[in-house]
């Protein structure tokens, strides 16, 4: 016997997850995670963000279709939304248990450590799982890759085809 009293879920009805951020644009590592996330959760809910600290290239209707393609046929377990406000209420609104973060090297971990603290304080009922990226991807960033594409850079197999087309374009504009 113990004191200890085991944590039982109060439904059993499907498990919903948040994946936040800007995807600007969105790159095969967060696809990645997303992946990952789906072998966990039943439903996972992709939120982008317009953070207001960053200047997004692609408007945010661009970056919602660009991930909504990645997905085709899969809309029964993938939601691409725009959040605004702040985004433990938006999960927790969705019946969300949780938020996934990607974890690439111990350079995230002190700010996603931080955001999740602050998250938990606002919204207990919302826990934050973190993911660790696959090691392909470990060194790519949604800034790298722009800063690549603007140079002639070639980042195919870093990004979906559809969005590696994108950048090219963006950037052949004058
Ligand atoms: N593969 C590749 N790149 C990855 C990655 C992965 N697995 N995981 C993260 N990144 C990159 C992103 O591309 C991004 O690169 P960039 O800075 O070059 O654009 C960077 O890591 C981190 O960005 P991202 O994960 O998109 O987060 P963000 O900092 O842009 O947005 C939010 C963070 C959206 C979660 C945060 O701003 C938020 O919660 N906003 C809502 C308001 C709110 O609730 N604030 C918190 C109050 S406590």
């Amino acid at each position: 016997m113990t004191d200890y009293e085991p944590f039982v879920p109060e439904s059993t009805s499907e498990s919903i997850a948040v994946y936040p951020g800007t995807f600007d644009p969105i790159t095969n590592g967060h696809l990645d995670i997303i992946h990952r996330g789906l072998s966990l959760f039943d439903r996972i809910i992709i939120a982008v963000a317009s953070n207001p600290a960053k200047q997004p290239l692609f408007s945010l209707e661009e970056r919602l279709k660009m991930i909504r393609d990645c997905f085709s046929g899969e809309e029964t377990r993938i939601e691409v939304e725009d959040v605004t406000g702040l985004l433990v209420d938006f999960a927790y609104k969705r019946g969300a248990k949780a938020i996934i973060r990607g974890l690439r090297a111990v350079s995230d971990f002190d700010y996603e450590f931080q955001l999740a603290l602050m998250n938990r304080r606002i919204e207990r009922e919302v826990e934050t799982v973190f993911l660790m990226t696959g090691f392909r991807w470990i060194f790519i960033s949604s800034s790298i890759i722009k800063d690549a594409a603007r140079y002639g850079g070639d980042v195919s197999g870093l990004v979906p085809d559809h969005v590696c087309e994108k950048l090219r374009n963006r950037y052949l504009q004058p």
